[in-house]
């Protein structure tokens, strides 16, 4: 398969529409599917997203049983905490709806350190994709959900972190967060995020116009070095578009 580094751009009317669109990628990318994997994203532009999941009609539409739900980055706090990436997921859909609890894999934050959870979590990540060396033409994920900060960073991955030239590891710790909230980080690395048959980035704050723009006239800035072994897509609200 061919890495995709080449955005493909949606622009949809809103914030609801944006929900509606991604629920149905993430429907028809599941679905398909024995056993499927979902790696969701933290931050609040995924929260409608996973608040419609939680509710009909998508509800009643999901395969429940048969999709694995992963998260590609988390702040390294209890999962009760409110600034728990996993923890949100819970609250607005995982929590509510009738996942099997074998099929949600959070990040152990309450391991001994940011390392030793990086290290768990990529021992749960190859364990489920029954191999130690990824296969680009055998993808770990259906469908991985990233957000876009407002410095260019997307899961934990921050401008000018070590973390961002990681060809080894699957999930590294990062000590220091580059942006709000200033707490210790556990991310999923390029490579593995890669692993999917399609990355599906959500922009929807006018706040993000700026950065968006860097972002897709190709700046080196962390979320324009995130690839796809599948599709790379941008969702993204009109308000957010560049102006042409
Ligand atoms: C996190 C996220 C992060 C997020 C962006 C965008 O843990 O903070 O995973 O990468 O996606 O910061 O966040 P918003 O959607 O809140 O703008």
């Amino acid at each position: 398969m061919a890495v995709d580094t080449n955005p493909k751009l949606i622009v949809v009317a809103d914030n609801a529409a944006l929900a509606e669109t991604a629920a149905q990628r993430l429907v028809d990318r599941v679905m398909s599917e024995d056993r499927a994997a979902v790696c969701l994203t933290g931050g609040s532009s995924p929260e409608g997203l996973y608040r419609l999941l939680a509710r009909e009609p998508w509800r009643a539409i999901v395969p429940w049983d048969r999709v694995h739900w992963f998260i590609g980055d988390d702040r390294f706090v209890p999962g009760s905490d409110p600034l728990s990436n996993m923890g949100m997921a819970r609250r607005l859909f995982l929590g509510s709806v009738p996942a099997p609890r074998q099929n949600i894999h959070p990040i152990a934050t309450e391991a001994k350190s940011p390392d030793e959870a990086a290290r768990l979590y990529e021992e749960d990540l190859k364990r489920f994709y029954g191999a130690d060396t990824l296969d680009p033409s055998f993808p770990l994920f259906d469908l991985v959900l990233m957000g876009l900060g407002s410095d260019g960073h997307t899961a934990s991955l921050f401008p000018h972190s070590p973390a961002l030239d990681e060809k080894e590891r699957w999930v590294v710790g990062v000590p220091k967060a580059g942006m709000e909230p200033f707490v210790p980080r556990v991310t999923l690395t390029f490579p593995v995020l890669a692993s999917t048959r399609e990355m599906l980035f959500l922009v929807e704050s006018p706040e993000k116009r700026a950065i968006l723009g860097r972002v897709l006239s190709g700046e080196a800035l962390p979320a324009r070095r995130a690839y796809s072994n599948g599709e790379l897509v941008w969702l993204i609200t009109r308000d957010v578009a560049p102006k042409k």
